[in-house]
């Protein structure tokens, strides 16, 4: 049978809804994550785009051949410049600088023009909204699409994404979670949902940094931080954020979101953006908590993983950004995972009084040191053993530590692996000397062992 469209804008809509079957091992409660990133333009956005035209169009705000301009962090200009093609408007779209080259390069290609704004607070008269509307004063027949009020933004999924989600599941839906930016897609899906089913709960997702979950708690904006994951969060409460809606706000840093990200795209096939990790995170922390096989929980994944190739999808840029979980396989990366504070090797020589050694570790926060002279490891003292001394009265505390020395640390080379170290710190060691060429300069303890086995 012939399944023609007559333009892709038939082709938004109607994202598979998808059981989340690997991040979720060992949780009871069932998790389907709303697959928005499959929409024409890699975006929940793409929802809005021609709503917020064909709006316009009714009310007489844009006239055919005129352009459409937006504030955007991407993924709404990419749905707006799809809509504005197939119905022949330019489009002008202010991004701030924050956002993904590949954002940029994709709206460019859809033959939208780009203003590249510097990432500042809203008062800041760059800001990319506050450029956006100067450009509307001066471009006629323009139109703002200003998505953050805008209500036919949340009332699109009021009447599309919302309505999906309940057939899809048969009214069988007890949480929602999703992030939110304008907030158009939670706000819009939760009224429709609580109608039909008062007792669902909508969870919202707020990155580490954003003011949404503060504000939901104390009613106040607070200060904000600047964060990397993009598309969520606010620094302000937008009119399309419908607040009484939303149940409540759980928070989520960058590292665990783009971490959750990658987990999701390499153990589930769901190639997705930052964002779809922070709200899996909260999923996740639900259905820990209700472990109820009867519950539902959907989550939506609002966008595709590929414009963020050169961002966390990228080994280097997590790196560089310490947010990768490395296993440190070798002693050269058990000592890079040290606490910064902790890192320099502390050591005393054989003719320090005990009392200056004492004062040395409580300084330090340290339990042992290493007694090294001419650069050789000759032994090693252990606080514990100094004031038991001290305490039996076998020895006073302007004694030199000379004559209570225990036997000296290991030295090993930076190469070594961990296998080797675990193996020597389990028997009588309590830490390892490391020889970096012909100098010690550095320890392993237990301690950054165990650390490091657990991080
Ligand atoms: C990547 C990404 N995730 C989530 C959202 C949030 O969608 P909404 O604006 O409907 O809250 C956006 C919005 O731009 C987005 O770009």
């Amino acid at each position: 049978m012939a399944n023609l469209h007559d333009s892709i804008l038939q082709c938004i809509g109607n994202t598979p809804l998808v059981r989340l079957n690997h991040v979720t091992e060992g949780l009871r409660t069932p998790i389907y994550g709303k697959c928005e990133f499959m929409n024409p333009g890699g975006s929940v956005k793409d929802r809005i785009g021609l709503p917020i035209i064909e709006d316009a169009e009714k009310r007489g705000a844009i006239r055919p051949g005129g352009t459409i301009i937006e504030a955007t962090s991407g993924n709404t200009g990419v749905g707006l410049a799809i809509a504005a093609a197939v119905k022949g408007y330019k489009c002008i779209f202010t991004l701030p600088d924050k956002m993904s080259l590949e954002k940029i390069r994709l709206l460019k290609a859809l033959g939208a023009e780009v203003v590249v704004t510097p990432t500042v607070p809203p008062e800041h008269p760059e800001y990319y909204t506050t450029v956006a509307k100067h450009i509307v004063k001066e471009t006629p027949n323009s139109y703002f699409a200003n998505q953050f009020y805008n209500q036919v933004n949340p009332e699109a999924h009021y009447a599309g994404t919302g309505p999906e989600l309940w057939a899809q599941t048969d009214g069988k839906i007890d949480v929602l979670v999703g992030g939110s930016g304008t907030g158009g897609t939670i706000s819009g899906c939760a009224k429709f949902l609580k109608e039909k089913n008062p007792n669902l709960r909508v969870i919202g997702a707020d990155p580490l940094g954003s003011l949404l979950r503060g504000f939901k708690e104390t009613g106040e904006l607070g200060s904000g931080e600047v964060y990397k994951v993009e598309g969520i969060g606010n620094d302000k409460i937008p009119e399309t954020t419908w607040m009484d809606f939303i149940d409540e706000f759980r928070t989520v840093d960058d590292k665990h979101s783009f971490n959750m990200a990658r987990r999701v795209s390499r153990e589930e096939g769901l190639f997705v953006g930052g964002s779809s990790g922070t709200a899996v995170t909260v999923a996740l922390q639900i259905a820990e908590e209700l472990d109820d096989p009867d519950q539902r929980i959907v989550v939506i994944l609002p966008s595709t993983g590929e414009r963020y190739l050169s961002k966390f999808h990228n080994d280097e840029w997590m790196r560089e950004n310490r947010f990768l979980d490395e296993v440190a396989t070798d002693v050269r990366k058990l000592l890079q995972q040290k606490p910064a504070s902790n890192r320099d090797l502390v050591s005393v020589e054989s003719s320090a009084t005990i009392k200056a050694v004492l004062d040395l570790m409580s300084d330090k926060h340290i339990s042992q040191v290493p007694v090294i002279e001419h650069g050789e490891s000759v032994g090693s003292v252990r606080e514990s053993r100094l004031m038991a001394l001290i305490i039996e009265k076998s020895a006073n505390l302007d004694d030199s530590i000379n004559q209570y020395l225990e036997s000296p640390f290991p030295v090993i080379g930076a190469n070594e692996n961990l296998e080797f170290v675990s193996r020597l710190l389990g028997r009588d060691n309590h830490a390892l000397l490391v020889r970096n060429g012909p100098e010690i300069t550095g320890i392993l303890t237990r301690h950054d062992v165990i650390h490091a086995m657990n991080s």
